[in-house]
Protein backbone atom coordinates (compact mmCIF):
# COMPACT_ATOMS: atom_id res chain seq x y z
CA UNK A 1 0.00 0.00 0.00
CA UNK A 2 3.06 2.39 0.59
CA UNK A 3 5.38 1.04 -2.21
CA UNK A 4 6.28 4.35 -3.74
CA UNK A 5 8.27 5.11 -0.67
CA UNK A 6 9.72 1.81 0.27
CA UNK A 7 12.22 -0.28 -1.44
CA UNK A 8 12.25 -3.49 0.98
CA UNK A 9 9.50 -4.69 2.57
CA UNK A 10 9.44 -5.68 6.72
CA UNK A 11 11.30 -7.43 8.77
CA UNK A 12 9.85 -10.56 9.68
CA UNK A 13 9.16 -9.64 13.61
CA UNK A 14 8.15 -6.00 12.03
CA UNK A 15 5.05 -7.66 10.58
CA UNK A 16 4.61 -9.99 13.46
CA UNK A 17 4.46 -7.29 15.85
CA UNK A 18 2.49 -4.49 13.73
CA UNK A 19 -0.08 -7.03 11.94
CA UNK A 20 -3.41 -6.64 13.84
CA UNK A 21 -5.72 -9.03 11.66
CA UNK A 22 -5.45 -11.88 13.81
CA UNK A 23 -8.04 -10.15 16.12
CA UNK A 24 -9.43 -6.93 13.78
CA UNK A 25 -10.76 -9.24 11.19
CA UNK A 26 -13.94 -9.39 13.87
CA UNK A 27 -14.47 -5.48 12.28
CA UNK A 28 -14.97 -6.82 8.56
CA UNK A 29 -18.68 -6.13 8.87
CA UNK A 30 -18.46 -2.49 9.94
CA UNK A 31 -15.62 -1.60 7.69
CA UNK A 32 -17.39 -2.88 5.00
CA UNK A 33 -20.43 -0.60 5.64
CA UNK A 34 -18.20 2.00 6.56
CA UNK A 35 -16.61 1.94 2.95
CA UNK A 36 -19.54 1.50 1.19
CA UNK A 37 -21.19 4.82 2.92
CA UNK A 38 -17.87 6.31 2.33
CA UNK A 39 -17.90 5.42 -1.30
CA UNK A 40 -21.82 6.49 -1.97
CA UNK A 41 -21.24 9.41 -0.55
CA UNK A 42 -18.12 10.46 -2.81
CA UNK A 43 -20.41 9.49 -5.75
CA UNK A 44 -22.86 11.93 -4.98
CA UNK A 45 -20.48 14.19 -4.37
CA UNK A 46 -19.08 13.71 -7.73
CA UNK A 47 -15.37 12.69 -6.19
CA UNK A 48 -15.38 9.95 -7.46
CA UNK A 49 -17.39 8.78 -10.89
CA UNK A 50 -20.76 6.61 -10.50
CA UNK A 51 -19.31 3.56 -12.71
CA UNK A 52 -16.50 3.40 -10.49
CA UNK A 53 -18.62 3.68 -7.30
CA UNK A 54 -20.91 1.16 -8.40
CA UNK A 55 -17.85 -1.00 -9.24
CA UNK A 56 -16.63 -0.62 -5.86
CA UNK A 57 -20.03 -0.98 -4.08
CA UNK A 58 -20.61 -4.27 -5.79
CA UNK A 59 -16.81 -5.53 -5.44
CA UNK A 60 -17.34 -4.66 -1.38
CA UNK A 61 -20.41 -6.68 -1.18
CA UNK A 62 -18.58 -9.27 -2.78
CA UNK A 63 -16.17 -9.82 -0.07
CA UNK A 64 -18.39 -9.18 2.57
CA UNK A 65 -19.94 -12.68 1.22
CA UNK A 66 -16.61 -14.09 0.53
CA UNK A 67 -15.75 -13.22 4.78
CA UNK A 68 -19.09 -14.45 5.64
CA UNK A 69 -18.33 -17.66 4.26
CA UNK A 70 -15.46 -18.55 5.20
CA UNK A 71 -13.68 -18.09 1.86
CA UNK A 72 -11.90 -15.46 2.28
CA UNK A 73 -7.91 -15.28 2.83
CA UNK A 74 -6.38 -13.20 5.20
CA UNK A 75 -3.28 -12.16 5.54
CA UNK A 76 -0.64 -11.07 7.75
CA UNK A 77 1.43 -9.66 4.89
CA UNK A 78 -1.41 -7.06 4.52
CA UNK A 79 -1.60 -6.35 8.18
CA UNK A 80 -5.25 -5.41 9.13
CA UNK A 81 -8.90 -5.92 8.40
CA UNK A 82 -8.48 -2.53 6.30
CA UNK A 83 -6.38 -3.38 3.84
CA UNK A 84 -6.65 -6.81 3.86
CA UNK A 85 -10.35 -6.22 2.46
CA UNK A 86 -8.99 -3.10 -0.13
CA UNK A 87 -6.67 -5.55 -1.56
CA UNK A 88 -9.65 -8.09 -2.33
CA UNK A 89 -11.23 -5.54 -3.63
CA UNK A 90 -8.32 -4.19 -6.00
CA UNK A 91 -8.39 -8.06 -7.20
CA UNK A 92 -11.92 -7.97 -7.92
CA UNK A 93 -12.73 -4.56 -9.11
CA UNK A 94 -9.28 -3.43 -10.56
CA UNK A 95 -7.67 -0.11 -10.59
CA UNK A 96 -10.84 1.93 -10.08
CA UNK A 97 -10.66 0.39 -6.07
CA UNK A 98 -7.71 2.69 -5.26
CA UNK A 99 -10.19 5.42 -5.65
CA UNK A 100 -12.16 4.72 -2.46
CA UNK A 101 -9.57 5.37 0.07
CA UNK A 102 -10.12 8.86 -1.47
CA UNK A 103 -10.60 11.17 1.38
CA UNK A 104 -10.41 8.97 4.20
CA UNK A 105 -7.13 7.39 5.90
CA UNK A 106 -7.33 4.29 7.42
CA UNK A 107 -6.84 6.27 11.02
CA UNK A 108 -11.02 7.55 10.75
CA UNK A 109 -11.76 4.28 9.13
CA UNK A 110 -10.46 2.31 12.33
CA UNK A 111 -12.17 4.68 14.33
CA UNK A 112 -15.55 4.28 12.32
CA UNK A 113 -15.14 0.38 12.76
CA UNK A 114 -14.58 -0.07 16.25
CA UNK A 115 -17.13 2.75 17.35
CA UNK A 116 -20.21 0.89 15.49
CA UNK A 117 -18.70 -2.45 16.92
CA UNK A 118 -18.72 -1.51 20.24
CA UNK A 119 -22.39 0.41 19.77
CA UNK A 120 -23.27 -2.82 18.26
CA UNK A 121 -22.08 -4.84 21.33
CA UNK A 122 -23.83 -2.22 23.58
CA UNK A 123 -27.20 -2.79 22.32
CA UNK A 124 -26.66 -6.39 22.90
CA UNK A 125 -25.44 -6.23 26.14
CA UNK A 126 -28.41 -3.76 26.60
CA UNK A 127 -30.74 -6.16 25.83
CA UNK A 128 -29.21 -9.18 28.19
CA UNK A 129 -28.87 -6.76 31.06
CA UNK A 130 -33.07 -6.88 30.22
CA UNK A 131 -32.98 -10.43 30.43
CA UNK A 132 -31.36 -10.72 33.71
CA UNK A 133 -33.27 -8.28 35.09
CA UNK A 134 -36.64 -10.43 33.94
CA UNK A 135 -35.22 -12.92 35.44
CA UNK A 136 -34.69 -11.71 39.13
CA UNK A 137 -37.81 -9.53 38.83
CA UNK A 138 -39.73 -12.78 38.26
CA UNK A 139 -38.47 -14.66 41.06
CA UNK A 140 -38.81 -11.63 43.52
CA UNK A 141 -42.42 -11.34 42.73
CA UNK A 142 -42.71 -15.31 43.54
CA UNK A 143 -40.43 -14.61 46.69
CA UNK A 144 -41.71 -11.91 48.21
CA UNK A 145 -42.87 -13.25 51.27
CA UNK A 146 -39.70 -15.62 51.59
CA UNK A 147 -38.05 -14.55 54.55
CA UNK A 148 -33.75 -14.88 54.73
CA UNK A 149 -31.38 -13.11 57.03
CA UNK A 150 -30.02 -9.65 55.95
CA UNK A 151 -26.79 -9.74 56.51
CA UNK A 152 -24.03 -6.65 57.36
CA UNK A 153 -20.64 -7.39 57.58
CA UNK A 154 -21.31 -10.79 56.62
CA UNK A 155 -22.94 -11.19 60.25
CA UNK A 156 -26.91 -11.42 60.65
CA UNK A 157 -28.27 -8.32 60.66
CA UNK A 158 -31.57 -7.98 60.26
CA UNK A 159 -34.65 -9.76 58.62
CA UNK A 160 -35.01 -9.53 55.17
CA UNK A 161 -36.88 -11.43 52.28
CA UNK A 162 -35.25 -13.44 49.46
CA UNK A 163 -37.61 -11.41 47.09
CA UNK A 164 -36.00 -7.72 48.28
CA UNK A 165 -32.48 -9.34 47.67
CA UNK A 166 -32.91 -10.50 44.37
CA UNK A 167 -34.71 -6.50 43.85
CA UNK A 168 -31.28 -5.14 44.46
CA UNK A 169 -29.69 -6.43 41.53
CA UNK A 170 -32.36 -5.22 39.54
CA UNK A 171 -31.39 -1.67 40.42
CA UNK A 172 -27.84 -2.11 40.06
CA UNK A 173 -28.48 -3.93 36.88
CA UNK A 174 -30.74 -1.26 35.88
CA UNK A 175 -27.89 1.57 36.36
CA UNK A 176 -25.08 -0.62 34.30
CA UNK A 177 -27.56 -0.43 31.57
CA UNK A 178 -28.26 3.36 32.09
CA UNK A 179 -24.11 3.33 32.04
CA UNK A 180 -24.09 1.64 29.00
CA UNK A 181 -27.31 3.37 26.96
CA UNK A 182 -25.40 6.67 27.98
CA UNK A 183 -22.04 5.69 26.94
CA UNK A 184 -24.14 4.60 24.00
CA UNK A 185 -25.52 8.27 23.16
CA UNK A 186 -22.11 9.71 23.44
CA UNK A 187 -20.11 7.31 20.85
CA UNK A 188 -22.81 8.02 18.19
CA UNK A 189 -20.63 10.62 16.34
CA UNK A 190 -19.23 9.90 13.09
CA UNK A 191 -15.07 9.98 13.07
CA UNK A 192 -15.11 9.36 8.98
CA UNK A 193 -13.91 12.03 7.20
CA UNK A 194 -11.63 13.43 9.38
CA UNK A 195 -9.21 11.50 7.45
CA UNK A 196 -5.54 10.93 8.81
CA UNK A 197 -5.84 14.05 11.23
CA UNK A 198 -6.86 17.17 9.57
CA UNK A 199 -10.05 16.97 7.49
CA UNK A 200 -9.32 16.47 3.88
CA UNK A 201 -9.66 18.93 0.97
CA UNK A 202 -11.73 17.06 -1.40
CA UNK A 203 -15.94 18.58 -1.20
CA UNK A 204 -17.02 15.38 0.91
CA UNK A 205 -20.49 15.21 2.85
CA UNK A 206 -19.72 14.15 6.86
CA UNK A 207 -23.43 14.40 7.86
CA UNK A 208 -24.57 12.31 4.28
CA UNK A 209 -22.09 8.86 5.88
CA UNK A 210 -22.88 9.84 9.34
CA UNK A 211 -26.35 9.43 8.78
CA UNK A 212 -25.81 6.11 6.36
CA UNK A 213 -24.67 4.55 9.36
CA UNK A 214 -26.90 5.34 12.07
CA UNK A 215 -24.56 7.86 13.65
CA UNK A 216 -26.18 11.21 15.33
CA UNK A 217 -24.04 13.59 13.37
CA UNK A 218 -20.21 13.67 12.39
CA UNK A 219 -17.76 14.45 14.91
CA UNK A 220 -16.66 17.90 15.45
CA UNK A 221 -12.64 18.16 15.44
CA UNK A 222 -10.54 15.76 13.16
CA UNK A 223 -7.74 15.46 15.70
CA UNK A 224 -9.76 14.07 18.24
CA UNK A 225 -11.80 11.94 15.91
CA UNK A 226 -8.62 9.74 15.24
CA UNK A 227 -7.00 10.40 18.49
CA UNK A 228 -9.50 9.37 21.16
CA UNK A 229 -10.32 6.09 22.48
CA UNK A 230 -13.02 7.38 25.03
CA UNK A 231 -16.00 5.74 23.74
CA UNK A 232 -14.17 2.35 24.50
CA UNK A 233 -13.15 3.50 27.65
CA UNK A 234 -16.44 4.68 28.90
CA UNK A 235 -18.26 1.13 27.46
CA UNK A 236 -15.59 -0.64 29.28
CA UNK A 237 -15.78 1.46 32.66
CA UNK A 238 -19.62 0.23 32.52
CA UNK A 239 -18.70 -3.41 31.72
CA UNK A 240 -16.30 -3.34 34.94
CA UNK A 241 -18.54 -2.52 37.04
CA UNK A 242 -21.68 -4.71 35.71
CA UNK A 243 -19.41 -7.38 36.01
CA UNK A 244 -18.41 -6.63 39.61
CA UNK A 245 -21.93 -6.44 40.41
CA UNK A 246 -22.44 -10.12 38.86
CA UNK A 247 -19.36 -11.15 40.71
CA UNK A 248 -21.06 -9.33 44.32
CA UNK A 249 -24.25 -11.88 43.23
CA UNK A 250 -21.90 -15.03 41.99
CA UNK A 251 -20.13 -14.70 45.07
CA UNK A 252 -23.66 -14.57 47.04
CA UNK A 253 -24.57 -17.85 45.10
CA UNK A 254 -21.21 -19.83 46.44
CA UNK A 255 -22.31 -18.96 49.86
CA UNK A 256 -25.40 -19.88 49.57
CA UNK A 257 -24.94 -22.91 48.05
CA UNK A 258 -22.35 -24.10 50.70
CA UNK A 259 -24.03 -26.75 53.07
CA UNK A 260 -23.19 -24.38 55.49
CA UNK A 261 -25.48 -21.96 54.24
CA UNK A 262 -28.17 -23.70 52.49
CA UNK A 263 -30.03 -20.96 50.96
CA UNK A 264 -30.24 -22.19 47.66
CA UNK A 265 -29.55 -25.39 45.36
CA UNK A 266 -28.50 -25.71 41.84
CA UNK A 267 -29.55 -28.23 39.79
CA UNK A 268 -27.26 -30.79 38.13
CA UNK A 269 -27.23 -28.47 35.03
CA UNK A 270 -25.60 -25.91 37.11
CA UNK A 271 -23.24 -27.79 39.35
CA UNK A 272 -19.96 -29.80 38.46
CA UNK A 273 -18.76 -32.87 40.58
CA UNK A 274 -15.65 -33.45 41.81
CA UNK A 275 -13.16 -36.38 40.65
CA UNK A 276 -12.22 -37.23 44.16
CA UNK A 277 -15.25 -36.08 46.74
CA UNK A 278 -18.29 -38.22 45.33
CA UNK A 279 -20.35 -35.60 47.87
CA UNK A 280 -19.30 -32.72 46.40
CA UNK A 281 -21.89 -29.93 43.86
CA UNK A 282 -19.10 -27.01 43.47
CA UNK A 283 -21.10 -23.72 41.66
CA UNK A 284 -18.29 -23.24 39.38
CA UNK A 285 -20.40 -21.48 36.87
CA UNK A 286 -20.92 -18.80 39.64
CA UNK A 287 -16.67 -18.83 40.31
CA UNK A 288 -16.36 -18.31 36.55
CA UNK A 289 -18.49 -15.18 36.73
CA UNK A 290 -16.35 -14.16 39.67
CA UNK A 291 -13.60 -14.53 38.51
CA UNK A 292 -13.71 -13.74 34.92
CA UNK A 293 -14.66 -9.87 36.49
CA UNK A 294 -10.75 -9.64 36.59
CA UNK A 295 -10.55 -9.52 32.59
CA UNK A 296 -12.95 -6.68 32.49
CA UNK A 297 -11.55 -4.62 35.34
CA UNK A 298 -8.09 -5.54 33.41
CA UNK A 299 -9.27 -4.57 30.27
CA UNK A 300 -10.72 -0.98 31.43
CA UNK A 301 -7.13 -0.48 33.38
CA UNK A 302 -5.00 -2.14 30.64
CA UNK A 303 -7.10 1.10 28.12
CA UNK A 304 -6.50 3.58 30.57
CA UNK A 305 -3.25 3.07 30.53
CA UNK A 306 -2.14 2.30 26.57
CA UNK A 307 -4.34 5.99 26.21
CA UNK A 308 -2.49 7.80 28.89
CA UNK A 309 0.87 9.17 27.31
CA UNK A 310 -0.40 9.71 23.77
CA UNK A 311 0.21 12.94 22.23
CA UNK A 312 -2.28 13.93 19.71
CA UNK A 313 -3.18 12.44 16.76
CA UNK A 314 -3.09 8.83 15.97
CA UNK A 315 -0.38 6.60 17.35
CA UNK A 316 0.01 2.64 16.69
CA UNK A 317 -0.69 2.12 20.21
CA UNK A 318 -4.26 2.34 19.68
CA UNK A 319 -4.12 -0.47 17.95
CA UNK A 320 -3.78 -2.47 21.02
CA UNK A 321 -7.06 -0.95 21.78
CA UNK A 322 -9.20 -3.80 20.33
CA UNK A 323 -8.63 -7.26 21.49
CA UNK A 324 -9.46 -5.98 25.59
CA UNK A 325 -12.50 -4.47 24.19
CA UNK A 326 -13.45 -7.33 22.48
CA UNK A 327 -12.46 -9.40 24.89
CA UNK A 328 -14.49 -7.94 27.89
CA UNK A 329 -17.48 -7.33 26.44
CA UNK A 330 -17.85 -10.68 25.01
CA UNK A 331 -16.65 -12.13 28.52
CA UNK A 332 -19.89 -10.19 30.06
CA UNK A 333 -21.95 -11.40 27.88
CA UNK A 334 -21.37 -14.76 28.61
CA UNK A 335 -21.56 -14.32 32.30
CA UNK A 336 -25.01 -11.94 32.29
CA UNK A 337 -25.97 -15.46 30.23
CA UNK A 338 -24.62 -18.20 32.79
CA UNK A 339 -26.15 -15.43 35.71
CA UNK A 340 -29.37 -16.07 34.12
CA UNK A 341 -29.46 -19.34 33.58
CA UNK A 342 -28.15 -19.83 37.25
CA UNK A 343 -31.27 -17.29 38.10
CA UNK A 344 -34.01 -19.31 36.54
CA UNK A 345 -32.32 -22.79 37.91
CA UNK A 346 -32.00 -22.17 41.31
CA UNK A 347 -34.43 -23.51 44.19
CA UNK A 348 -34.59 -21.44 47.25
CA UNK A 349 -34.92 -23.25 50.54
CA UNK A 350 -37.14 -21.35 52.29
CA UNK A 351 -37.13 -23.28 55.29
CA UNK A 352 -33.41 -23.12 55.51
CA UNK A 353 -33.69 -19.21 54.71
CA UNK A 354 -36.46 -18.91 57.24
CA UNK A 355 -34.77 -21.18 60.35
CA UNK A 356 -31.21 -18.81 59.57
CA UNK A 357 -33.04 -14.97 59.61
CA UNK A 358 -34.20 -15.65 63.04
CA UNK A 359 -30.95 -16.84 64.35
CA UNK A 360 -27.90 -14.43 65.66
CA UNK A 361 -30.96 -12.13 67.37
CA UNK A 362 -31.91 -10.53 63.96
CA UNK A 363 -34.92 -8.81 65.34
CA UNK A 364 -33.01 -7.50 68.65
CA UNK A 365 -33.63 -3.93 66.04
CA UNK A 366 -37.56 -4.81 66.44
CA UNK A 367 -37.51 -5.01 70.21
CA UNK A 368 -35.75 -1.78 70.64
CA UNK A 369 -38.31 -0.70 67.96
CA UNK A 370 -41.08 -1.58 70.61
CA UNK A 371 -39.30 0.04 73.10
CA UNK A 372 -39.15 3.02 71.16
CA UNK A 373 -43.09 3.03 69.99
CA UNK A 374 -44.75 1.47 72.95
CA UNK A 375 -42.59 3.12 76.44
CA UNK A 376 -41.79 6.24 74.31
CA UNK A 377 -37.80 5.58 75.22
CA UNK A 378 -35.48 7.37 73.40
CA UNK A 379 -33.61 5.04 70.67
CA UNK A 380 -30.21 5.25 72.26
CA UNK A 381 -31.77 3.82 75.66
CA UNK A 382 -33.92 1.33 73.69
CA UNK A 383 -30.49 0.13 72.15
CA UNK A 384 -28.97 -0.12 75.42
CA UNK A 385 -32.00 -2.06 77.27
CA UNK A 386 -32.12 -4.96 74.23
CA UNK A 387 -27.82 -5.15 74.17
CA UNK A 388 -28.82 -6.65 78.11
CA UNK A 389 -32.00 -8.65 76.86
CA UNK A 390 -29.00 -10.36 73.90
CA UNK A 391 -26.57 -10.52 76.16
CA UNK A 392 -29.18 -12.69 78.40
CA UNK A 393 -30.25 -14.77 75.93
CA UNK A 394 -26.81 -15.29 74.67
CA UNK A 395 -26.24 -16.23 78.39
CA UNK A 396 -28.94 -18.93 78.46
CA UNK A 397 -27.70 -20.14 74.93
CA UNK A 398 -31.43 -19.07 73.28
CA UNK A 399 -33.54 -17.02 70.78
CA UNK A 400 -35.02 -14.05 72.58
CA UNK A 401 -38.38 -15.42 71.56
CA UNK A 402 -37.50 -18.13 74.15
CA UNK A 403 -36.70 -15.83 76.90
CA UNK A 404 -39.39 -15.46 79.77
CA UNK A 405 -41.71 -12.29 80.13
CA UNK A 406 -39.98 -12.45 83.67
CA UNK A 407 -37.08 -12.35 82.49
CA UNK A 408 -36.91 -9.41 79.77
CA UNK A 409 -38.88 -7.49 82.81
CA UNK A 410 -35.71 -8.15 84.40
CA UNK A 411 -33.94 -5.75 82.50
CA UNK A 412 -37.18 -3.25 82.03
CA UNK A 413 -40.07 -3.80 84.09
CA UNK A 414 -42.50 -1.78 81.70
CA UNK A 415 -41.98 -4.62 78.50
CA UNK A 416 -45.37 -6.49 78.25
CA UNK A 417 -45.97 -10.07 76.52
CA UNK A 418 -46.97 -7.64 73.58
CA UNK A 419 -43.23 -7.76 72.94
CA UNK A 420 -43.17 -11.25 71.50
CA UNK A 421 -45.16 -10.45 68.67
CA UNK A 422 -42.07 -8.51 67.09
CA UNK A 423 -39.82 -11.15 67.90
CA UNK A 424 -41.14 -13.40 64.81
CA UNK A 425 -38.94 -12.61 61.44
CA UNK A 426 -42.48 -12.45 59.46
CA UNK A 427 -43.52 -9.74 61.61
CA UNK A 428 -40.44 -8.12 61.42
CA UNK A 429 -40.31 -7.87 57.46
CA UNK A 430 -43.70 -6.85 56.99
CA UNK A 431 -43.23 -3.86 59.77
CA UNK A 432 -40.25 -2.90 56.90
CA UNK A 433 -42.86 -0.41 54.97
CA UNK A 434 -40.76 2.46 54.52
CA UNK A 435 -39.99 3.46 51.01
CA UNK A 436 -37.60 0.86 49.66
CA UNK A 437 -37.90 -1.42 52.44
CA UNK A 438 -38.10 -5.23 52.19
CA UNK A 439 -41.65 -5.47 53.49
CA UNK A 440 -43.68 -8.00 51.26
CA UNK A 441 -46.45 -5.81 50.06
CA UNK A 442 -43.37 -3.41 48.87
CA UNK A 443 -41.55 -5.85 47.09
CA UNK A 444 -44.41 -7.36 45.38
CA UNK A 445 -44.93 -3.35 44.00
CA UNK A 446 -41.34 -3.20 42.61
CA UNK A 447 -41.06 -6.27 41.37
CA UNK A 448 -44.50 -5.81 39.37
CA UNK A 449 -43.05 -2.38 38.37
CA UNK A 450 -39.79 -3.82 37.05
CA UNK A 451 -41.76 -6.40 35.17
CA UNK A 452 -43.82 -3.55 33.65
CA UNK A 453 -40.75 -1.52 32.69
CA UNK A 454 -38.96 -4.23 31.27
CA UNK A 455 -42.11 -5.16 28.72
CA UNK A 456 -42.48 -8.71 30.82
N1 LIG B 1 -4.70 -1.44 12.42
C1 LIG B 1 -4.69 -0.07 12.81
C2 LIG B 1 -5.34 0.10 14.19
O1 LIG B 1 -5.99 -0.77 14.59
C3 LIG B 1 -5.43 0.76 11.82
C4 LIG B 1 -4.98 2.18 11.76
C5 LIG B 1 -3.63 2.25 11.19
N2 LIG B 1 -3.22 3.58 10.99
C6 LIG B 1 -1.94 3.91 10.72
N3 LIG B 1 -1.68 5.15 10.57
N4 LIG B 1 -1.01 3.01 10.71
O2 LIG B 1 -5.14 1.10 14.85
Amino acid sequence: MWGGRFAVGPAEIMEEINASIDFDRKLAAQDIAGSLAHVAMLARQGVVEKADADAIAKGLTQVKGEIEAGTFAFSRALEDIHMNVESRLAAIVGPAAGRLHTARSRNDQVAVDFRLWVRDTIDALVLQIAGLQRALATRALDCADMVMPGFTHLQSAQPVTFGHHLLAYVEMLGRDAGRFRDARARLNECPLGAAALAGTSFPIDRAQTAAALGFDRPTANSLDSVADRDFALEALSAAAITATHLSRFAEEIVLWTTPQFGFVRLSDAFSTGSSIMPQKRNPDAAELVRGKTGRVTGALVGLLTVMKGLPLAYSKDMQEDKEGVFDALQTLSLCLAAMTGMVNDLTPDAKRMKAAAGAGYATATDLADWLVRTLKMPFREAHHVTGRIVALASERGVGLEKLKLEELQGVEPRITADAFAVLRVEKSVKSRTSYGGTAPANVRRQAKAWLKKLGA
